[in-house]
């Protein structure tokens, strides 16, 4: 078992990352090159484990020696002894190799190199690399210590038994973790684009307003929130830039095209939440705006949410991104979806998917609504996902 951890960047993912595996009983050397978030890293962790504490979660000497493990340093060379380095720093490719270069002339040659990248090839990453049979994806959920995903993302040139072995540690640390190809988005980051994706094409359409739509999805789909909550507490900076980057690494297929309704939130900087403004309005006098419960039409954009969905997912188990199980572990356990996509889909039945789909798809003619092949060939079968 692995023992000596090193997380680069003490950022929200960082020392989220650190977190967890000094709850793991690991030994981690928390490094960034900005003392001050190492000062923030620290008093985060400090606070974090003092609610704890309040909460009667953890005793105030268990909350002292899992914080003891923690060493916070600004220099590199304290990571040498370290068995897996996870790399969590700015989301920039060329400063991601220049760091990966560098780590690996200070470790030894048996160090799992690991990045928490949520957009970048793993594969450029390791190509920067001596030793790219090393260097894996190590893909963490915001906050780390409590969302339970993990993507395990190995790269084109990881060794094939690398991919286990960091599953079997992330079950260690508590983990769930669903192994995914290396490709854009990964496995929710991809999956996931039709649930804001085809909620403001509804909006954009007039079927519905904001508020029914997000009604409809929390009510009769389940969901903890609704698109336009969700997008406006991420942050549409954040969401929209996901959403451009997948449409252009996936050689601008329709399905992922972004939306100019968000674009345009981008630009007037209403990103949500944090700036009081987004889909929604945040001051203080506002009005909540009322949705229209109308259970017919909300059945339908649900339905047709989920379908998209679906479709989405199928595909990525057509294209081997990750067997059925990880894809929909990633979507229960990462943004918790209230059911995984495939269980969701035998459960409403496939035909009645691909019926929605084929509806759509003739309807507009546009290839976004193009049915997996696989999920009509499962109909032609009347096959399901699981028995
Ligand atoms: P952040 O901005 O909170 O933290 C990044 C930290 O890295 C900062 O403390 C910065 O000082 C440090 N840093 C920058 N360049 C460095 C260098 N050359 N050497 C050492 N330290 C350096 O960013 P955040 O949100 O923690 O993201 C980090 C990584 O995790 C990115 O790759 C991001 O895409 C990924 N990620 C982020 C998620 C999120 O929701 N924020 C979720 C999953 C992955």
């Amino acid at each position: 078992m692995i023992k000596r951890v090193s997380v680069i960047g003490s950022g929200a993912m960082g020392s989220g990352i650190a977190q967890v595996a000094a709850q793991a009983g690991c030994e981690v050397t928390l490094y960034d090159n900005n003392p001050d978030a190492l000062e923030i890293a620290s008093s985060r962790l400090t606070k974090i484990f003092d609610r704890l504490v309040e909460k009667g979660r953890k005793t105030r000497e268990e909350a002292d020696v899992i914080l003891s493990r923690i060493e916070m340093t600004h220099s590199l060379e304290r990571i040498d002894d370290s068995e897996i380095v996870i790399e969590a720093i700015v989301e920039n490719l060329d400063v991601k190799k220049q760091v990966f270069r560098k780590i690996e002339n200070l470790v030894s040659p048996t160090c799992i190199l690991a990045t928490n990248t949520s957009s970048l090839s793993v594969t450029s990453i390791a190509a920067a690399c001596q030793n790219p049979e090393r260097v894996i994806g190590l893909h963490f959920f915001n906050p780390a210590p409590l969302m339970p995903l993990v993507e395990i993302v190995p790269a084109i040139s990881t060794d094939v038994e690398l991919g286990s072995k960091l599953k079997q540690l992330m079950l260690d640390w508590g983990k769930a973790p669903a192994i995914a190809k290396d490709t854009p988005g990964f496995i929710v980051n991809r999956v996931a684009r039709p649930f804001y994706g085809e909620a403001i094409r509804i909006y954009e359409e007039g079927i519905a307003d904001i508020p029914t739509i997000d009604w409809a999805m929390k009510t009769i789909g389940g969901f903890r929130m609704g698109p336009f909550e969700l997008t406006d507490f991420i942050g549409h900076d954040v969401n929209y830039v996901v959403t451009e980057t997948v449409f252009k690494e996936f050689y601008f297929d329709p399905r992922f095209k972004p939306s100019i309704s968000q674009k345009r939130l981008v630009e007037a900087g209403f990103y949500g939440r944090k700036s009081g403004r987004g889909f929604y309005d945040y001051s203080e006098n506002a009005i909540a705006p009322a949705a229209n419960e109308d259970k017919v039409l909300g059945e339908k954009i649900v339905h047709r949410i989920l379908a998209m969905l679906v479709n989405e997912a199928i595909d990525a188990l057509y294209l081997n991104i990750a067997s059925k199980e990880d894809l929909d572990t990633a979507m229960t356990k990462g943004v918790n979806y209230p059911k995984g996509l495939l269980a969701w889909a035998d459960e409403l039945g496939l035909l009645h998917i691909l019926n929605i789909l084929e509806d759509l798809y003739e309807e507009y003619g546009e290839d976004r609504y193009r049915p997996c092949v696989l999920l009509k060939r499962m109909v032609a079968k009347n096959e399901r996902f699981y028995v």
